[in-house]
């Protein structure tokens, strides 16, 4: 997609559709609705007037109305979205509006977009510009790669219309978008064309491209580290491990924090020895997409160059059933030297994190966030609306809160009370790998947080929001690619 950001009247702007947004400035329940057209340009106000009292349009959010041919406008067509409520409405509404634009156009084969931002005190002109950007490039994304009758119906060009002032958030925006379609693409991989190899391998194809420096390690580094609870589950797999390593270094800034990614990087997750049932099993080729997650960020932070050193550490395997795989019983010690009672080898996720985490500080990490898909409980306990966030420490929580209201993503923070760490307590080994019936993410979460030891140290369980199973108006169902934009939020905090 070409991106162009441009100043001037939209009226003069040439395209197949040109998009403007609204609100609904009516208050209380029932109230008719009183349509504001975002814009102050005249002939936008003319050419949609006569079908905004009509009924046929009430401006809810993602709510579309086509005009064609619209009187004075150069565009050929013109498409008003809703963003909802005049007094609720923000740039998080822009995001997904701009996205609705796009998903409306594919379809329709039209090709060319150009997108009118709103002008109002509740739209910054950086931050909207940016949420133009980035709702439309997430919308292009579909899943259907393998499908023979696979139609390329994506956008060409995109010009968004907004000031001068607006050229940073906008060009912010492209960048972070296509990295987060970067890993959504690599969630959207089978286990069969993603292996942890393969996984390793497109890593460092990315890093390569976007001048990061990128290790990928096998087997026998994880044996050299003593990462004896990461290969616990690597060995049960054919596939050989892969410890991805990427690191970013700012040209200047010697000294500070350095930041820390690690990243749950299951290619295919059958759940070992306690095996899964078959129903939605497919689905757990998706246990990789926190370390997707943090390959993404990597990708957008390289181009964003924040003044943070920044390492991501993904840890990729297959979680299969076999004979050399572990067992309900065995014990493991993990590279911190801690020793591990495994109750069930499907919580495999906390196991190879725990590697991660110790590895990550072992290179200097001064402070923590890792992503994984890591308890379905997570779910159970937030629903399909929002995902998990848990942290050891105050200040670096608030950092990422912050970072969360600049990306409009939703996470929830769950508790870390020292109360539930007996519930992985382990008669035989300082620790046990599952905690029970009850609250089962907070109880993975706990075993990370022995391995985060006092570093600080921020945790995403993002099970229930890396796979959409149905479509919304603004983006396709399949890999959302969540966690990425706060990640990368988080991170430039630190440079600011
Ligand atoms: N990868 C799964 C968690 C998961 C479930 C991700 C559903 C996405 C959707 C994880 O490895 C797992 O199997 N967790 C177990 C933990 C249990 C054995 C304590 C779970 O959630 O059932
Ligand atoms: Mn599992
Ligand atoms: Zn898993």
């Amino acid at each position: 997609m070409k991106t162009t950001l441009q100043s001037g009247n939209a009226a003069a702007v040439e395209a197949e559709l040109l998009v403007v947004f609204t609100t609904d400035a009516a208050t209380g329940k029932d109230a008719k609705p009183e349509i504001i057209l975002l814009t102050d340009e005249g002939g936008i106000k003319q050419a949609s007037s006569p079908f905004l009292g009509t009924g046929e349009f009430s401006s809810n959010s993602n709510e579309t109305l086509l005009l064609h041919a619209p009187q004075g406008l150069k565009a050929k067509r013109l498409l008003l979205v809703g963003l909802g409520k005049a007094a609720k409405a923000t740039f998080h509404d822009v995001r997904k509006a701009a996205g609705t634009a796009v998903r409306f156009a594919k379809p329709r084969k039209l090709r060319e977009l150009a997108v009118l931002a709103p002008a109002g005190s509740a739209f910054d002109p950086a931050a909207t510009a940016r949420a133009i950007a980035e709702g439309a490039i997430l919308a292009d994304f579909d899943p259907d790669t393998y499908r023979s009758d696979r139609k390329d119906q994506s956008i060409q060009s995109l010009t968004v219309v907004a000031p001068k002032t607006a050229e940073t958030g906008f060009n912010e925006g492209v960048i972070i978008a296509e990295s987060q379609n970067f890993t959504r693409s690599l969630v959207n991989e089978p286990g069969n064309y993603l292996t942890p190899a393969i996984f390793g391998k497109k890593a460092a194809e990315m890093a390569r491209e976007f001048g990061l420096k990128c290790e990928v390690y096998g087997a026998e580094k994880l044996h050299e580290l003593k990462m004896g609870a990461f290969w616990s589950v690597a060995q049960g797999s054919d596939e050989p491990p892969a410890l991805i390593v990427i690191t970013y270094e700012p040209e200047s800034v010697p000294e500070g924090p350095v930041l820390g990614l690690v990243g749950k990087g299951i290619t295919f997750d059958t759940g070992g020895i306690s095996i899964k049932p078959s129903d939605n099993m497919e689905k757990m080729k998706y246990d990789m997409a926190g370390g997707a997650a943090m390959i993404g960020a990597m990708r957008a932070i390289a181009q964003l160059k924040p003044a943070v050193k920044v390492i991501a550490v993904v840890c990729a395997t297959e979680n299969m059933p076999s004979g050399k795989a572990q067992k309900p019983g065995d014990v493991q010690i993990a590279m911190s030297g801690k020793s591990i009672e495994i109750i069930n080898t499907d919580a495999e996720g906390r196991l190879v994190l725990a590697d991660g985490l110790a590895y990550a500080k072992q290179l200097g990490a001064t402070h923590l966030i890792d992503a994984a898909t890591l308890t379905g409980a997570v779910a159970i306990a937030l629903g399909q609306l929002n995902a998990g966030a848990f942290s050891n420490d105050e200040e670096t929580y608030q950092r990422f809160r912050n970072a969360v209201d600049r990306s409009g993503e939703r996470f929830w923070r769950l508790p870390l009370d020292e109360d539930y760490r007996d519930l992985i307590r382990s008669d035989i080994a300082d620790i046990k790998n599952t905690g029970g019936r009850y609250g089962g993410a907070i109880t993975a979460a706990m075993f990370l947080k022995e391995f985060a030891e006092d570093t600080p140290w921020i945790h995403l369980d993002i099970a229930s929001m890396a796979w959409l199973d149905d479509t919304k108006p603004w983006t396709a169902k399949g890999p959302t690619g969540v966690g990425m934009r706060s990640i990368v939020e988080w991170v430039r905090s630190f440079s600011r």
